[in-house]
């Protein structure tokens, strides 16, 4: 079972999380003055709230500087408005992981908030049923399960199909070209080929347009697309499990989701099986993308890093396709992916509902409210990093391959802990890897057109759509 309880690492890493809490007071900090702020249920409410907007307006612009300014007047802990009827208790302190743990807080709310997005998927269902459902798929995640179904092999084709056509087009807009990357690697995961691919593109696109807040479901409104472009994918993945059961495939990742067994020896069903695959494409596209764009930002700033990559790429005889394979022969491939993934988590903020009262950093947490920890404050956390705001890929050298669970945060904690995070971390590493093969080679390196727009911080932290790049000499 996949971190049902708490791992003897993670409750080391929450102890000292706690002794650290204790020593530095954190409960409000005493020179905070909350007297000429809102309050809201005890805590300050962030300044700069507007009517219908709440904070989204500050957040959307630059949400890691409107959090700094507001943590310096209301302390690690107060409310943020996600538009006027939603008040999230965001958290920035690296104790907030707790909240992750699912012991007070629950997932719920994700299946209320977009129910045609989620179905019937793992990300919004709780204890043993999410616990056997997971148990049922976690094993095609694993590295070992990625092996079997040649997830590296199908991501490298992905890459390489990917990579050449930017060599050719020479502007690539950076954002919209990675997603394309990631979404084509799910699917091509999940065993979809050829001109199928920009099919299903075109599906998932108007699939996501369910994350719109809006819920009028008029024919031509987004709620009403999206349901639309819910049922062709269905027909298609419930294809999909029908060849793989026809064909007795376990290998697959798919034949390993289906025959993958829970707590009790069953097998999921066929709408959690379906609801599960469909989810992939939907957790697993917009966050690795946004990994790889950012990933070729700071490489085209760093040429020491660019000419170290293109070093240990040079000496690769074949194209690595696991992990550890990987990290054997060009280490600095993952460090790279790690601290990208760092600086710029894609999910920034995590959020839970309560569903009992329970004690964080010296406050009371009341029921039935919303809790929020920003991924960015605490992936930037100074007494944890050096230079925090850097880009440095070599304070990962050193590690062996393991990271704590405040150090992986970006991946979420807990029993909802990213199930993909070793399809992204192949992903992301062998992106790199490829840049360096074609372009590298080349003596070419990314190389930013114009300036870099602002990014986008809600829902996913990305570079804009409009940031430009190109590879030359
Ligand atoms: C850099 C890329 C990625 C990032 C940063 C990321 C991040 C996350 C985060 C923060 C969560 C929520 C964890 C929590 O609530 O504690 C999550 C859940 C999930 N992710 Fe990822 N993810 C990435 C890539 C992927 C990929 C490639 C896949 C699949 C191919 C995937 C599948 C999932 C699934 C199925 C869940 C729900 C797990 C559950 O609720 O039990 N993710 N991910």
């Amino acid at each position: 079972m996949e971190q049902p309880k708490l791992s003897p690492e993670t409750e080391q890493v929450l102890k000292e999380n706690n002794e650290r809490k204790v020593a530095r007071g954190i409960a409000q900090s005493p020179s905070v003055d909350l007297s000429y702020l809102e309050m809201k249920d005890g805590f300050p409410v962030m300044p700069g709230k507007k009517p219908f907007v709440g904070h989204v307006h500050l957040l959307g612009r630059n949400a890691l500087e409107a959090l700094n300014a507001a943590k310096s007047k209301c302390g690690p802990i107060f409310w943020t408005y996600y538009g006027s009827q939603l008040p999230v208790l965001q958290i920035l302190d690296e104790a907030g992981i707790d909240i992750l743990l699912n012991k007070h807080t629950s997932n719920s709310y994700i299946k209320e908030q977009m129910p045609v997005v989620t179905g019937e998927s793992i990300s919004g269902t709780d204890g043993q049923h999410h616990r056997n459902v997971r148990k049922a798929i976690s094993g095609a995640f694993t590295p070992k399960g990625l092996t079997q179904a040649k997830v590296g092999e199908a991501i490298s084709t992905t890459l390489e199909q990917h990579l050449e056509a930017w060599h050719h087009t020479g502007k690539v807009p950076i954002f919209p070209k990675t997603k394309e990357i990631a979404l084509d690697a799910v699917f091509r995961i999940l065993g979809i080929e050829g001109q199928d691919l920009s099919v299903w593109r075109h599906y998932y696109e108007e699939f996501f347009l369910g994350m719109i807040p809006l819920k009028i479901d008029f024919p031509g409104f987004p709620a009403w697309r999206c349901r639309k472009a819910r049922g062709w994918l269905e027909r298609q993945v419930g294809q999909i499990v029908t060849k793989v059961r026809e064909t007795n495939d376990h290998d697959s990742l798919v034949g390993a989701m289906t025959f993958g067994k829970d707590e009790s020896g069953n097998e999921l069903s066929e709408t959690e099986l379906i609801h599960n695959i469909l989810g992939l494409g939907f957790a697993g596209s917009e966050t690795t993308a946004a990994v790889m764009a950012w990933s070729v930002f700071e490489l085209s700033r760093r040429k020491d890093i660019w000419d170290l990559l293109c070093e240990q790429v040079a000496q690769l005889e074949n194209m690595p396709v696991t992990q550890s394979e990987l990290n054997k022969q060009v280490p600095i491939a993952e460090a790279i992916f790690r601290e990208t993934l760092r600086l710029y988590p894609p999910a920034p903020f995590e959020m839970r509902k309560v569903s009992t009262e329970f004690e964080l950093m010296g406050h009371r947490i009341p029921q039935g409210i919303m809790v929020g920890l920003s991924l960015l404050h605490v992936s930037r956390n100074p007494e944890r990093y050096s230079h925090p705001d850097e880009w440095q890929p070599n304070r990962w050298f050193d590690e062996a391959h393991g990271h704590n669970p405040i150090e992986s945060c970006q991946f979420g904690s807990g029993p909802h802990v990213c199930l993909g995070r070793h399809v992204a971390t192949l992903e992301g590493s062998l992106f790199v890897v490829k840049l360096a093969q074609i372009f590298g080679s080349k003596g070419m390196q990314p190389r930013l057109v114009g300036k870099m727009p602002p990014p986008s911080f809600l829902p996913f932290y990305r570079p804009s759509n409009k940031a430009i790049f190109s590879f030359s000499g």
